[in-house]
């Protein structure tokens, strides 16, 4: 389970989750936890990690510059269903770069990939379930709106996988992956 933290760059919001609220009643609900939807992976799950895969995704190892894009601070809890933090989870986070690409093969890029965004990103939690990354605010590409892909790891237990929207971005009534959010 996932929520964006308070105090936290409001831009980026766990669009999922905004979307399981609206189509909930509220009253009653306002102590309650709502569980984060998990949704498809996706196709462009890096087919190898990248060597550089801390959580700042907009500084590459070895590369010269920082990566093109709004640079965005993306933090937020990892919750069990009755709200206390997971400690020793790990957050893996993939999204396209500033021109719409992917550092996949499926993704033929070509010069038009951004060699200075790291594409892919992991935090491990801390012991109050937080995670933090410093990437770009989610650019769309065609067929989708803005979205960043999340990856969540927890020892044996089954992974989680679901993806973060940017609240209020027109793409977003357009986007049938997330209309299909429950
Ligand atoms: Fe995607």
């Amino acid at each position: 389970m996932m929520r964006a933290a308070p105090g936290t760059r409001r831009r980026v919001l766990l669009g999922a989750l905004a979307a399981a609220t609206a189509s909930f009643p509220l009253a009653g609900l306002a102590q309650s936890i709502l569980q984060t939807p998990s949704q498809t992976e996706g196709p462009f799950y890096p087919v190898r990690l990248p060597a550089d895969q801390d959580n700042d995704l907009v500084a590459v190892k070895g590369a010269q510059g920082i990566a093109k894009g709004e640079i965005t601070h993306l933090q937020g809890r990892v919750l069990d269903a009755n709200g206390r933090p997971l400690q020793g989870v790990r957050v893996e986070i993939w999204q396209c770069d500033a021109n719409g690409h992917y550092h996949h093969p499926a993704d033929r890029a070509g010069a038009d990939a951004d060699p200075n965004f790291q594409g892919f990103g992991h935090y491990v939690t801390d012991t109050d379930g937080s995670y933090g990354f410093r990437t770009i605010k989610p650019v769309p590409y065609p067929g989708r709106t803005p979205h960043v892909h999340f990856k969540l790891r927890l020892r044996d237990a089954p992974e989680f996988i679901t993806q973060m929207y940017v609240a209020g971005h027109p793409g977003n009534e357009r986007d049938s992956l997330l209309a299909s959010v429950p």
